[in-house]
């Protein structure tokens, strides 16, 4: 039983272009060790690869058994593959600062005392940025063309804050183009045969349709392989089985061709380079 229709292989193959593959899933069910895995895979096709993660617990350097927070280095010594931990903080941080100082700017030019820092802090850590950036968009050239009306001169002036918020939106269109190019992205979702996980990439995937982010599917990972169990096995151990068998048949229900690949339980951790390897070859198999 195991009428996977398209594997992973084969996904690949068929998007030859792909150039962004993202894992999701809940937390624990294999996320990091799929992308790990995945980069292998794409650098032993000859690909230069980043091996990236913006998760702020320091998984990759915890998988690959060397320190990448915050810097580069090779994977399981295969030379076109890197690895690297986005300090999430830091990132944030130097943002910040970044759009601080244009702030400041525009503040002491509109000749305005007040404090940016609460305004800044609310802008930047604010789901809704994007509109906000919006809205200050709309705000400044308005600004901008008042101050045009009642000026005589027509010379263009500097203006920092509104260069910011216009690359800042550039780059935002930029991402959406390419997150959103089936041909460039594909998203894979990690689940275990367990409810919770199983309901967590449910919603994801119904999000993504939403937003037309390219689902590249299911990969159900850490299934018992039964004949490796004895008839004399603890009684959990069955038990644990059957269970991963029912969501199994619901998981063919729910996702059907979208699933791309089965990994076993290994009898270990995956951590390391010769795990890596084997994960790597159950996953493209
Ligand atoms: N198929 C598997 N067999 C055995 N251990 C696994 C398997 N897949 C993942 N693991 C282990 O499970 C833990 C969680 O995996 P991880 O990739 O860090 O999850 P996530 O990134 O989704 O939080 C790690 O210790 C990893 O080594
Ligand atoms: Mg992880």
């Amino acid at each position: 039983m195991n009428p996977i229709t398209v594997s992973m292989t084969r996904f690949m193959q068929e998007h030859p272009k792909l150039k962004y593959i993202f894992f999701g899933g809940k937390g624990g069910v294999g996320k990091t060790v799929m992308a790990g895995a995945a980069a292998l895979w794409a650098a032993k096709q000859g690909k230069r690869t980043l091996l990236a993660s913006t998760n702020p617990v320091h998984s990759l350097s915890n998988l690959l058994e060397k320190d990448v927070f915050g810097k580069t280095a090779m994977v399981c010594d295969q030379e076109n593959c890197f690895a690297f931990e986005i300090d999430t903080k830091d990132t944030i941080e130097r943002s910040k600062q970044e759009i601080r100082e244009k702030i400041n700017w525009f503040l002491k030019f509109a000749d305005i005392t007040t404090q940016a820092e609460e305004f800044i802090e609310s802008a930047t850590m604010n789901p809704a940025f994007a509109l906000w950036v919006d809205k200050m968009l709309k705000s400044r050239e308005e600004a901008k063309s008042l101050r045009e009306l009642l000026s005589f001169s027509k010379k263009k002036e500097a203006d920092p804050l509104m260069d910011y918020l216009l690359g800042f939106k550039e780059r935002m269109a930029r991402a959406k183009e390419l997150l959103t190019d089936e041909a460039l992205t594909a998203f894979f979702f990690v689940t275990l045969p367990e409810s919770l996980p199983i309901a967590v990439i449910t919603r994801f995937i119904n999000w993504f349709h939403e937003f037309g982010i390219p689902v590249g599917g299911v990969i159900v990972n850490g299934v018992i392989q039964k004949e490796q169990v004895a008839d004399d096995a603890a009684a959990f151990v069955h038990n644990r089985i059957a269970m991963q068998q029912e969501h199994l048949q619901e998981i063919w229900r729910i996702f059907g061709e979208r699933v791309r690949a089965l990994l076993p339980l290994f009898e270990t951790e995956i951590k390391g380079a010769a795990t890596l390897h084997r994960l790597e070859s159950s996953l493209f198999a």
